[in-house]
């Protein structure tokens, strides 16, 4: 069976197809149009640009989709209905129902984060119970996975920001270009990561075991930077970066490998662009081996927001016999997994 995977949530619009047997997703097709570029001067996403951008990326994308797979049309399309960006999933959503009538198949609203996870099996085969720690410039979640047809459970979120908007807001203080979190993890190879004793948000005895908070961390940084620029002394913004890094790459893996332990599994799966941060990869990979547990991280490419994430979660859906959505379905922005 072809499954097509349709995904506007945020800046890029990305149109996968993957052939699922049934049991495992295999990728045939894995096309990206990104409007990062356009956002980069005003510091962050703009809704607005987001969604032009992708009402003009939409159809090219999915025509190179089709020609990469070389196929007509999907027997099923996937499409990411949210969380993301009101008028960006509306694109999506609005082009996945087009298609559907006109190809006279089968539609399916699927959940952007429960994406995230399920593109691992395309690199990694089917997945046993886990955790799943996403971290993108919207979400930071662990989350607890059984079956990926069903719904997943929400072990902990972030109270305030997401992980990548703390990378993305410390590189602006920091003078760093857009997007940040790449721009931080580069110039932190040159620093000295215990430089700097950055606070450790929510891992207090009181706190939630598995929710996060990196406003604080956020704030102290912009203190640290404020009190030396005053004091007349020079900020080493290598040492800054990696002293800011090693902070959230700390809080973020030892809540993973306290959460695997909590749900009495043995695999952690990483997702969401900011898992492409090397510090976050190698201090995840040095306590999953310490503590026993398998680590599965998709390929960067596979990380950040694409197509073929929503395929292989629509693909699963299917397989769990999930019934196909009516094409009156409605975006849903702010949806929890
Ligand atoms: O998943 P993604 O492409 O888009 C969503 O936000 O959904 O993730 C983008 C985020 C941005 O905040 C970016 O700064 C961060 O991931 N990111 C990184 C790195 N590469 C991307 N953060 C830290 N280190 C990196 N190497
Ligand atoms: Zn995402």
């Amino acid at each position: 069976m072809i499954v097509m995977g349709i995904e506007s949530s945020c800046d890029e619009t990305g149109v996968g197809v993957v052939d699922w047997d049934g049991e495992k997703a295999t990728l045939l097709a894995d096309e990206v149009a990104s409007s990062v570029d356009e956002h980069a001067r005003y510091g962050g996403v703009v809704p607005e640009v987001a969604s032009r951008a992708h009402l003009q990326a939409m159809v090219p994308t999915m025509t190179r989709a089709r020609e990469a797979a070389d196929i007509d049309r999907p027997d099923a399309i996937a499409v990411t209905i949210g969380p993301g960006l009101a008028g960006a999933l509306l694109v999506g959503v609005a082009a996945a129902k087009a298609y559907a009538l006109a190809w006279d198949v089968p539609l399916y609203a699927v959940n952007h984060l429960g994406g995230h996870v399920a593109v691992d099996t395309l690199e990694h085969g089917p997945m046993p119970s886990s955790v799943a720690l996403l971290v993108s410039g919207g979400h930071t979640h662990l989350l607890g996975i059984d079956d990926l047809s069903r719904p997943i459970v929400e072990m902990g979120t972030t109270v305030d920001d997401a992980a990548g908007e703390a990378f993305d807001k410390v590189a602006r203080l920091l003078d760093l270009p857009y997007p940040g979190g790449p721009s931080v993890d580069a110039i932190a190879r040159d620093g000295d990561p215990t430089a700097i004793a950055f606070p450790r948000g929510m891992t207090g005895p009181r706190d939630a075991p598995f929710d996060f908070s990196f406003s604080g961390l956020k704030t102290a940084v912009a203190r640290y930077v404020e009190g030396r620029v005053r004091a007349g002394h020079d900020v080493s913004v290598p040492d800054v970066a990696a002293s800011f890094q090693e902070a959230v790459a700390d809080v973020l893996t030892a809540k993973a490998i306290r959460a695997c332990q909590t749900r009495d599994v043995t695999t952690l799966v990483l997702g969401g662009g900011a898992t492409a941060n090397s510090r976050i990869r190698s201090m995840a990979q040095e306590r999953t081996a310490a503590a026993g547990i398998d680590l599965r991280v998709p390929r960067p490419r596979l990380c950040t927001d694409n197509g073929v994430m929503v395929a292989a979660l629509g693909a699963h859906v299917i397989g769990g016999g999930a019934p196909a959505s009516p094409l009156t379905v409605a975006t849903d922005p702010g949806m929890s997994v």
